[in-house]
């Protein structure tokens, strides 16, 4: 018998990182990498001592409470924890754990291309092209908008945010203004050309992008409703990198149908892998398959800070990134 914590890898992970689990814990990997299910997540907390998990398990108070329970700990792959029910994890003695900042420059790179290809109409473009109706250049044809100059509104204003008003200001020449109940420090805000605003309302109306950087909570849950679209400007664009929660996406399919805003790039859903058939069927959407942190070296990152997080519980020292 091991001596080694048992932890089982809920999703396939990318080599190097399963050769370090396989090293120092006496690793359940999932080769298949099918998704275990309700069922299967709680034979795992009944047989490991923990579990290296995703966003794809949904450890909801029903599962966490299965008994007898074995697991000490949720190390997640991710930075965002909206798919464990961290208050019935922490009512168990279940520590939590994530994995912050690495993942924060891979992320904001896609804000930005979802922010350019929605503007640029680049989805529709690629598809024009392999269609084979392309006929040729003209002074007309598939015109989108400019992004230099224009201005940017950030919804929360965290680290992601914070890369993406980076980007945006220095690399676009864009305005950046943000609303966030915990904002940075003036000095820093002033480093990426950002300016505070008041309110939510604020930002949406005066925003020619409004990109999402909120966590997904009870709070936060369709904070993108029909009335606050109904707010942005009808030549603007919605970016969602955070949580599909946090846009009502029945809402969002009715303002791109009738004109509410120009545009929206999506690379999260309400209930992924499943995206409303409405937004399937619009020219002005850009959909991507939650592509964030899909970069070799972040979810290599990504696994690594998992794993230190898994060495430090069962040397008994603090977690580096707790969220219980
Ligand atoms: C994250 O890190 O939150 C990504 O969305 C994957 O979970």
């Amino acid at each position: 018998m091991s001596t080694r914590p048992r932890v089982v890898v809920t999703r396939r992970l990318p080599q190097p990182v399963e050769e370090e689990l396989s090293r120092d814990f006496d690793a359940r990997l999932n080769r298949d990498d099918q998704p275990l299910g309700p069922d299967g997540l709680k034979e795992a907390l009944q047989t490991a001592d923990a579990l290296l998990c995703t966003v794809t398990d949904r450890l909801t108070a029903e599962v966490l409470g299965a008994e007898p329970r074995r697991a000490r700990m949720l190390a997640n792959f991710g930075v965002g924890f909206n798919h464990i029910d961290v208050q019935t994890a922490k009512h168990l003695g279940l520590a939590v754990s994530n994995t912050p900042d690495v993942l924060t420059e891979a992320t904001a790179d896609l804000a930005i291309t979802l922010l350019l290809m929605v503007s640029r109409r680049t989805g529709e473009g690629e598809r024009h092209v392999r269609s084979g109706s392309w006929t040729g250049w003209r002074p007309t044809h598939m015109l989108g908008s400019q992004v230099s100059g224009k201005v940017l509104g950030l919804v929360g204003m965290g680290r992601i945010a914070r890369a993406v008003a980076r980007r945006a200001h220095h690399g676009f020449g864009m305005r950046v203004i943000f609303h966030d109940p915990y904002p940075p420090s003036p000095a820093e805000a002033a480093s990426l050309g950002a300016e505070p605003r008041a309110s939510l309302d604020h930002v949406l109306e005066e925003a020619d992008f409004v990109s999402l950087h909120c966590p997904a909570t009870p709070e936060t849950r369709h904070l993108m409703n029909r009335e606050r679209l109904g707010r942005m400007q009808r030549s603007s664009f919605l970016i969602n990198t955070a949580r599909g929660d946090v846009v009502d996406e029945a809402a969002l399919a009715e303002a791109l149908s009738e004109g509410t805003i120009a545009g929206a790039a999506l690379d999260v859903f309400e209930k992924e892998p499943q995206v409303s058939p409405q937004l399937l069927s619009l020219e002005n959407v850009v959909l991507l398959p939650h592509l964030g942190s899909a970069t070799h070296e972040t979810r290599i990152a990504m696994g690594m800070r998992a794993l230190e997080n898994l060495r430090l519980f069962f040397r008994g020292a603090p977690l580096r990134d707790p969220v219980t």
